[in-house]
């Protein structure tokens, strides 16, 4: 597992290739020489080769958004995990809200998908978090419970070393409205404990639970500093130069403990 803290870029269906390639090599001029946290790129699939590429100089590493659970198939649109370990990704985002709520990904789904990601040696990045209304009626840890239980569902305690978990209310992402440092501990405590009855009080300690959700450079150093936070999974800002290295200076300056 690579040193917390981690801050994964979540690009979305965002910037093409050769954009991307362009936002790497700007971002590295701009950190050059400089201390940083473990940061980890997720652009389209169809960036994944050319950021490979350039990456293999640079210290930085590849994730992609999605992956199917079948390693090849009649499964048209579809992308196995051979595919992207030959894309040279060490991470896949498994469970994102979007996955989840726009393309109806179930419990079940993100499972199988998890697994065929640890097969492969490569490291999940799974996501999880309440929708408003959940946490409206105070069902959050009643979510994240279902989310966590049928999401590991046959994952072993040393499978789980392989894990990063992202909690991502879903009302904070894209929305600017980000949780408050207050709720963002109270649900980190909540997955730890959850996590500590699933398995072990070291798994529950060590995993790295990252936050996401309108991180933005003028809330990331509280948020940073919020307890039981390893590190943010970010959309919107990650596609800014400005604003993602801003986010990962106050990372580096906040919490390299
Ligand atoms: P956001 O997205 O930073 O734009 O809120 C976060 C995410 O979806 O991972």
């Amino acid at each position: 597992m690579i040193p917390k803290p981690i801050v994964a870029a979540n690009w979305k269906m965002h910037k093409t290739p050769q954009e991307g390639v362009k936002f790497l090599s700007e971002l590295n001029n701009l950190l050059l020489d400089k201390e940083m946290p473990s940061i980890i790129f997720c652009p389209p699939f169809t960036s994944l080769f050319h950021m490979n590429e350039i990456l293999s100089d640079l210290e930085y590493f590849l994730g992609a958004q999605n992956v199917y659970f079948e390693n090849e198939g009649a499964f048209t649109g579809e992308i196995s995990m051979n595919m992207l370990v030959s894309c040279g990704v060490q991470y896949v985002i498994i469970g994102h809200s979007e996955r989840r709520h726009i393309f109806k990904e179930s419990n079940n789904d993100i499972n199988k998908k998890i697994h065929t990601v640890l097969k492969q040696e490569i490291f999940p990045i799974f996501c999880i978090g309440e929708k408003l209304d959940d946490r409206e009626t105070n069902n959050t840890r009643k979510v994240l419970v279902k989310q966590l239980e049928e999401g590991l569902l046959g994952i072993n305690k040393d499978m789980m070393s392989k894990i990063i978990i992202a909690y991502e209310p879903v009302w904070a992402i894209g929305t600017g409205i980000n949780a408050v440092p207050n709720q963002v501990e109270e649900s980190h405590d909540m997955i730890r404990e959850i996590l500590l009855d699933l398995y072990s009080m070291n798994i529950a300690n060590d995993i790295p639970i990252l936050y996401g959700g309108s991180v933005k450079p003028d809330n990331s150093e509280e948020l940073i500093k919020t307890k039981g936070v390893d590190g943010f999974l970010i959309g919107g800002a990650s596609l800014n130069l400005e604003m993602f290295s801003g986010i990962i200076e106050n990372v580096h300056n906040n919490s390299m403990r």
